[in-house]
């Protein structure tokens, strides 16, 4: 152990006065015999979801409603004239009742969970887990989003010279034009909206085309709590056609987006063309995300934080693991623990009424999806070492993508970021810093995961790192807001982090008053 620990370039004095962290408590996902009945699938069982469960179910019996239909780019122009016309009467609305709107909103959401759990699941084709997450997440952002906008955004008095009055103050851009993904129907769309919202902008909210009717409901609770219905427009249809209109219109006084790098770039090359005012675009986007393992890592730790983030909500996060470099010293145990726990990992439909509410890992979004990733994995077949699959169902196979990790010689392999349940394996020996190296080059900078009981190292790789999270001995998704801001650099996005201080401030113009007294 200590000869691996010098093979790593840490020195033993430097080792003696680093004593190793004691073991944290696991959740890893043994044999579900260990646990008894309670326990029914190896990610774990939410409390709502135990609790709500005669409900949930009668829900997922019930169709879903109607998709809004799909906006054309001329409909689109006139939603933002409107917009225009409507946000300086939003923006005069004064800011304890733009904070009280999104606090009624977040007490709507909370009453609607099970509702909007049952919309997940049909219309996201969530797990019940993570829907449940999604929506405590949603409600966190308007908590939040109003606590920040009641702390930051009042006028503020500068000091200055005798005889002189100095104000700093915000107000709403104008039109802000919300472009949100598919993963996250309703906690990215409303963690975006009303944060645009509450700095006074009025909203073109364009969801993805696969999830609007999770945006209406959450436009339709914003209104219900009091926000006036001329401050947002849900304007549904495709991102080159509908988004693009959205986009290049001469009223946009500011871009959200959350998606991929390659939508992000797009969207700025048009804003960049555009004649009217400078723009600022506010991308949120992929990454290729690693967690470095070394040889003083408790294996059972890794595997649980492995396990929930390559294969959680079926690796259809931003924030998930999609390359594992693990020290050659522990490879082949944690490779082989992997494989034990993903054996234990169950497949389904979440909305299936009567296994639903077991599902660890559910359908990918889309048909097109799955054929994106089914030829990802025929690739990686052929080129890399198959570490293991979980057992899926035959009758799955058109919809869900097994979770499934290969092993690569090199992180030089890896192509691009593959959103789906899809791990890479990486051995890595010598010194540490050029394995962070590696991961620096691939020029994302969103997520990364530290398992090492050494604090020196681990506070060593986080500041060479250039990644926007950071998580130690721990899994790497699932960012609660105001605890944990999320948002990455490079290739993964602009900042602010949404979730964070600072995130309002992008979406407000500032203005200095100066008045000779
Ligand atoms: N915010 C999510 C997470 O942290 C990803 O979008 O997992």
């Amino acid at each position: 152990f200590v000869h691996q620990l010098a093979d790593e370039a840490v020195s033993i004095p430097a080792l003696l006065a680093s004593p190793l962290r004691a073991a944290a408590p696991s959740t890893l996902p043994l044999p579900r015999r260990l646990y008894g009945e309670s326990r029914v699938n190896a990610l774990g069982v939410d409390p709502v979801v135990e609790r709500e469960r005669a409900p949930l179910l009668a829900r997922l019996a019930v169709p879903m409603p109607a998709a809004p239909t799909d906006d054309s780019a001329a409909s689109a122009a006139l939603a933002m004239d409107a917009l225009h016309r409507a946000q300086p009467g939003w923006n005069a609305v004064p800011l304890a009742e733009r904070c009280a709107v999104l606090r009624r909103a977040a007490d709507l959401m909370e009453r609607q969970m099970t509702e909007l759990v049952a919309l997940l699941a049909q219309e996201g084709r969530k797990t019940f887990g993570d829907g449940v997450a999604e929506v405590r997440e949603a409600i966190d952002f308007c908590r939040y989003y109003a606590e920040q906008a009641e702390a930051r955004l009042a006028p503020q008095a500068l000091p200055g010279p005798t005889g002189e009055k100095n104000e700093l103050c915000l107000h709403g851009r104008g039109v802000f034009v919300c472009i949100s993904p598919w993963n996250f129907p309703l906690a990215i769309f409303a963690g975006q909206v009303v944060a645009a919202l509450v700095a006074g902008n009025t909203v073109a909210a364009k969801p993805a085309e696969q999830t609007p009717r999770s945006a209406r409901r959450c436009v339709e609770l914003l209104i219900e709590a009091g926000l006036p219905a001329d401050a947002i427009r849900l304007v549904c249809g495709p991102g080159e056609t509908v988004g693009a209109a959205l986009v290049a219109h001469p009223r946009c006084a500011g871009v959200c987006f959350t998606g991929s790098t390659q939508v992000a770039k797009i969207i700025q090359r048009q804003l960049a063309m555009g004649d009217g005012p400078i723009v600022p675009l506010i991308a949120e986007t992929g990454g290729l995300n690693a967690m470095i393992v070394d040889s003083s890592a408790l294996p059972e730790q890794v595997v649980d934080a492995v396990v929930q983030s390559a294969f959680r909500s079926a690796g259809q996060r931003c924030s998930a693991l999609r390359l594992l470099l693990v020290h050659e010293g522990v490879a082949d145990k944690v490779s082989e623990m992997i494989a034990g726990a993903m054996a234990e990992l169950v497949c389904g439909d979440p909305a299936d009424a009567a296994r639903g509410w077991s599902v660890d890992v559910g359908p990918v979004i889309d048909a097109e999806a799955h054929a994106g990733l089914s030829a990802q994995v025929a690739r990686l077949e052929r080129e890399a070492r198959l570490v293991a699959r979980t057992a899926m169902d035959a009758r799955f196979a058109a919809t869900h993508i097994a979770p499934v990790a290969f092993e690569l010689k090199s992180v030089g392999e890896m192509k691009q970021e593959i959103f789906g349940p899809v791990l890479h394996i990486v051995r890595w020996t010598g010194p540490v810093d050029a394995v962070i190296d590696q991961v620096n080059a691939l020029g994302y900078g969103l997520t990364l995961g530290i398992h090492t009981r050494i604090d020196q190292r681990a506070e060593r790789i986080a500041e060479r790192a250039r990644v926007g999270n950071v998580y130690v001995n721990r899994n790497m998704i699932g960012a609660v807001v105001g605890v944990q801001p999320f948002g990455g650099e490079g290739l993964s996005g602009t900042g602010p982090k949404a979730g964070g201080p600072h995130y309002l401030y992008r979406f407000c113009g500032e203005q200095t008053v100066t008045v000779n007294t």
